[in-house]
């Protein structure tokens, strides 16, 4: 294993073991290297005649560009819309994403998350997600109805197993006792499960009430405590589409962050359809969990490790 790896993985153990046991082994052996970023930044300070740490043209000091492409730009400088931009995504856009997160989410109120992680769409960031956390064999929770990339993501590429339940009950709600059921039936087999929660829902556009969504986090919160690991991830590709009265208008992220060390809470979310632009493929990953102390450490290393894979 890298040094710089078992650097990270110590990091992780240190504030909170069951983290480290639940990574994949790829998510185990991940890094971000030392390379173009510390080369170039010791290149900005030394390198006064050549500089050739990075693949990209440049004139007067300056991003070369092509006229015709620029023409259609207006109000982005060459320099941050044709210069490559960090593995993890441009600082300002992962704060500005964050801030939003805060902002649209209420009860992340006091609680501390990681910097999301770009990816391009949440396409991505389901794979990347499912490098650093499936492993071949792991369950995975899901309903009976689901996007259908699910399946080829995480059963045809990843080798896991999909374990369904009923998504309504009878009166049309949320089922949460087959929820509750599939959870618990799982969580006794294995030391591990994972749990995808896709609210507002595809296909049915279904969301879960303020009850039900407290009631789905809180099931997860007792099987951790209990003992099983729970990987709990968010796909909110269509947060903000609430209609309802009664409907959580925020991401059950929020509520499940912060549970229990044995609980990771994972959101994946993107600009795609939260802010109408199918095309640019904006994604992000972030991570929220419970340590020993200040978990600063722990999400530095995890954006490190999913910043590594999307290199
Ligand atoms: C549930 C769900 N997740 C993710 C996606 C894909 O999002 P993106 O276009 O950002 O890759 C879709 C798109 O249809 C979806 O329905």
């Amino acid at each position: 294993m890298d040094p710089i790896a078992k650097q990270l993985n110590s990091l992780i153990e240190k504030e909170n073991p069951n983290i480290l046991e639940m990574l994949s082994p790829t998510g185990k052996n991940l890094f971000f290297p030392k390379g173009i970023l510390s080369q170039g930044a010791e290149a900005k300070e030394k390198a006064h005649n050549i500089n050739a740490t990075i693949g990209i043209a440049t004139e007067k000091g300056e991003t070369m560009f092509l006229p015709s492409i620029m023409d259609s730009i207006t109000g982005i400088t060459p320099r941050d819309s044709l210069s490559y931009a960090p593995s993890f995504g441009l600082p300002a856009l992962r704060k500005a994403w964050q801030e939003s997160m805060l902002e649209k989410n209420p009860s992340l109120a006091g609680k501390n998350i990681s910097l999301p992680v770009v990816t391009c769409g949440i396409t991505h960031a389901l794979s990347i997600f499912a490098d650093l956390w499936v492993d071949p064999g792991d369950v995975i929770i899901l309903p009976d109805m689901i996007w259908g990339n699910y399946n080829l993501i995480f059963k045809v590429k990843y080798g896991a197993r999909i374990s369904q339940h009923a998504l309504f009950s009878e009166n049309q709600g949320f089922n949460l006792s087959a929820f509750e059921e599939k959870v618990r039936a799982e969580a006794r087999k294995n030391a591990k499960i994972t749990v995808l929660l896709n609210f507002p829902q595809n296909p049915s556009g279904y969301s879960v009430s303020r009850e039900e969504g407290r009631k789905i986090a809180g099931i997860l919160g007792d099987v951790a405590r209990q003992g099983t690991h729970v990987v709990a991830v968010a796909d909110d590709a269509y947060f903000g589409l609430f209609y309802e009265e009664e409907t959580l208008k925020e991401s059950i992220f929020a509520l499940l962050c912060e549970q229990d060390p044995r609980l990771l809470a994972i959101k994946l979310d993107g600009a795609t359809k939260e802010s109408y632009v199918w095309g640019l493929r904006v994604g992000f990953i972030t991570y929220g969990c419970k340590t020993e102390g200040d978990p600063t450490g722990v999400y530095q290393a995890l954006e490190q490790k999913t910043a590594g894979k999307l290199k």
